[in-house]
């Protein structure tokens, strides 16, 4: 006999849980409800999942096996502390990269975070085969349990505990968050000067391309490596109308330097 899947509700309406929400719910997971504040984005998503709808966190019915916190980091102590009556004796974890799973051990005694390592956005498509989840619970089968749920909808999955993604969260800003505001000062810098942003494309993902092969270091390229000081100056001048990008290209070049 087929075992039944695990049932989840969802706390929270945003972009992760609109993806992990549709991804569990088209892997044959049961999703029981969806909480937003707002009660139509609530019922948006739900339609989809074929779960009932709330706008009342004291409406979240016990029974689920799972409750994912995807709400923004400051509000998921708030959020778990109104839940803890109803799911008490639950798993529940949040999905944040940058709190520790031990933020929800006063609510209940089974809980553990479900970090999906991607940036996620509702109006874009996300390759569950290729995203990285990270499971972690103090307690051995909640951990397992977990695990079980991730390999239901990606393949790519790692057991990693408190400290290590409070790290993992930090590199993680780095390659992301910051090489994303590094574009957006390279599109500035190209339509201030009327050049179309899309010329420097092909280099960002070429870029992207080689690290899949090789170390980061070892494919650097441009003026700093080089030693090439003339051309810094050079840019450096261009840059004094950026005072800000100035600063940040110097402290870059420096690191970058052999
Ligand atoms: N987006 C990413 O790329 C990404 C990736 C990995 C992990 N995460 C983590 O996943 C979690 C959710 O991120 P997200 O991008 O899905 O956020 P989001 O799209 O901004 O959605 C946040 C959700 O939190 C709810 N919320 C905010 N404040 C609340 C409060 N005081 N009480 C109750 N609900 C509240 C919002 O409620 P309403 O619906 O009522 O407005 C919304 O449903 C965060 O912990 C984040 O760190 C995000």
């Amino acid at each position: 006999m087929a075992k039944k899947k695990t049932s989840i509700s969802l706390i929270g309406a945003g972009n992760v849980a609109y993806h992990l929400g549709l991804r569990f719910y088209e892997k044959g997971y049961p999703i029981q409800q969806v909480f937003s504040r707002k009660i139509r984005k609530a019922q948006k998503l739900s339609k989809k999942l074929n779960a009932t709808a709330t706008n009342q966190l004291r409406d979240i019915k016990p029974g689920s096996d799972i409750y994912i916190i995807t709400v923004r980091d400051d509000a998921i102590v708030e959020v778990a502390k109104k839940l803890h009556p109803q799911v008490e004796n639950a798993l529940i974890v949040h999905t944040s990269g940058a709190l520790s799973s031990k933020v929800l051990k006063p609510y209940s005694k089974n809980y553990g975070c479900f970090y999906p390592l991607q940036s996620f956005s509702i109006n874009k498509t996300i390759d569950f085969e290729k995203l990285p989840v990270c499971i972690y619970s103090p307690q051995k089968k909640n951990r397992q349990k977990l695990y079980k749920l991730a390999q239901g909808i990606c393949s790519n999955i790692y057991e990693i505990n408190d400290q290590q993604k409070s790290v993992l969260h930090v590199a993680a800003v780095f390659v992301n968050n910051f090489t994303n505001h590094l574009y957006h000062i390279g599109q500035q810098i190209t339509e201030d000067a009327a050049i179309d942003f899309a010329i420097l494309k092909p280099l960002i993902r070429e870029t992207m391309e080689k690290i899949e092969q090789h170390d980061p270091a070892e494919m650097q390229t441009g003026p700093a490596i080089r030693g090439d000081r003339e051309t810094m100056e050079k840019h450096l001048q261009y840059l004094q109308k950026y005072p800000d990008w100035a600063r940040l290209y110097r402290l870059i070049s420096q690191g970058i330097a052999p």
